[in-house]
This record gives C-alpha cells, structure tokens and sequence, in this order.
C-alpha cells in the first residue's frame, strides 16, 4: 500500500482547496453549496474526490454510526477522532467539525478552549454550533481567535429533550432573532434545519452569510444531508426531506450474501485467489 493512495478516477489533487472566503463569495455570486456529512477517511476521501464544497463531522455520528437514538451521548474526544479520521481523505473540501452536547454551553471559554482541539487534535478548519442568541457569545469566543464558526438553528438536535422531539420549527420572531444573532456574533454559515422552506427562504435573503439548508427548502444557499441516508445506509428514520441517491444498503446485503453463499459452496476462494 503507498503512503499517499490514488484518488478515485475522475477525483482531481490539485483543484483548489475551498475556504471560509469562498463561502461567503458564494453567496455573493448566487452559487449553491454543498455539503455532506463524513466520519471517516473512506468517505471524506470519496466524498472530496466527488466535488463536495464541505465535509462536516456531524455529531450525527452518535446515531448512523454509533446507534444511538440521538445525539448527546457523543463526546469530544470521540469528534476529535472521527474529524481526525476524515481530514486525512479530505483535500479539497472544507473540513468542519460538529461541536457535540456539552462541549461549549458552559462558557465562552468552554467553546473556544474545545474548539481549539478540534481545530489542533483533529485538523478541523471551521466548527459548527448549535442554538442562536443563547450561543452567540460562544459563537463569539470562538471567532476571536480566528476559528470560523458554522452555526445552527431550527431544529437543534442537541436541544431534542426540550424541543419534545425532531420536529419542524415555526416561530418566525425566533428564528430570525437567532439567525440575525449568529451573523452578528461573526459566524460564516448557518444551518437551518426544519423550517418551513418560505420562512428559510425569508431568513436567506436577510443574512450576509449563506444558510445551509435541510429540510428547509430550495431558498437556502446551500444544501447539507447526511451521507448515510442519501445513500441508503441509515434505515431507522426516513425523513422527508432527504432524497435517496443510492441504496447502498442493498447493494452491501447482496455482496454479503453471495460472499457467505461462496464459502459455504466451496466456490470462494477460486484458483485465481490462492498463492502458488
Ligand atoms: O450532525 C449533523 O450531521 C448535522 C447536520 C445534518 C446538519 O448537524
């Protein structure tokens, strides 16, 4: 194995790496973002090689990875290590790594002290947090010492004991307070998660940065799923808003049935796999 593999054919090394900049040059120019969720080097590797503008280490980990039913048990050394894992794949993308529960609403000085590990322990260049006014000062800490910031309001995944569950998000007057906060506190990018696609659109066109959207419409300036239900990978929770580009699922239960179907019929291994 060499020490710098291939990338998959039709992958480019030396496209540009994309940056906070282009981000915000995005939106300026009116091109669409997008994003997909990675924890690991085979995916970030492909996902880069395929064109994503950024990888993000959701803490979503904690349930398509992890199996669990949300998100909160996900630790920070376990973010520094996946984000770790899927910075070697990436070469072009922009890497953001996901700041899970508890690891930045003690303090301002929680966030910017863990930000700094994802940024140093796992390579992160950007991080993501979630909530809008209550996280600004967070938000802020963290910008202050040059480590762009991603936020994240709507449906928070983090807050879904208060929230009574992963429900669509409606309250106008809030939504706005809190997208306005996060600009404001100097985040780069917003993701609205479950608004209503008129409301999102309406919030879009107020903000300066660009909203990543998901389930929240055509209106945003970009676009995030998670890789694993796009691909058909993830089968506990359909969302609506996903669409499924593969099903990999599928695909994965064939090969595994015909490999067990081989080894129990003596067909595999064949000639052409043994050493002579
Ligand atoms: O954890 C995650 O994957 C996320 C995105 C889906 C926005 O927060």
């Amino acid at each position: 194995m060499t020490a710098t593999p291939a990338l998959p054919s039709g992958a480019s090394n030396n496209a540009r790496p994309v940056t906070v900049p282009d981000f915000l040059a995005a939106k300026a120019q009116g091109k669409r973002l997008a994003v997909l969720t990675a924890y690991d080097y085979t995916m970030a590797r492909l996902l880069d090689a395929a064109g994503v503008d950024a990888v993000l280490v959701g803490d979503s980990v904690g349930m398509v990875v992890q199996g669990g039913t949300h998100c909160l048990a996900v630790t920070l050394e376990e973010m520094i290590y996946h984000t770790r894992l899927a910075a070697r794949g990436v070469r072009r993308a922009l890497l953001i790594s996901d700041m899970p529960f508890m690891s930045f609403q003690v303090s301002a000085q929680q966030a910017l002290e863990n930000a700094g590990r994802l940024v140093k322990e796992g390579s992160a260049q950007a991080v993501k947090l979630e909530g809008g006014v209550r996280t600004a000062p967070a938000i802020e800490a963290v910008v202050g010492a040059d480590i762009p910031v991603m936020g994240h309001i709507g449906l928070t995944p983090q807050s879904v004991h208060r929230l009574g569950g992963f429900r669509v998000q409606r309250d106008e007057a809030e939504l706005m307070e809190d997208a306005q906060a996060v600009e404001q506190a100097g985040a780069f990018a917003l993701v609205l998660e479950c608004v209503p696609a008129e409301l999102a659109r309406k919030i879009t066109s107020l903000m300066r940065i660009p909203t990543i959207g998901i389930g929240a419409g055509a209106g945003c300036d970009g676009q995030v799923l998670v890789t694993h239900d796009i691909l058909g990978l993830f089968d506990e929770l359909r969302p609506k808003f996903v669409k499924r580009y593969a099903d990999v699922g599928q695909a994965i239960a064939r090969a595994v049935a015909g490999y067990c179907q081989d080894v129990r019929a003596g067909t595999f291994p064949a000639a052409e796999h043994e050493f002579r």
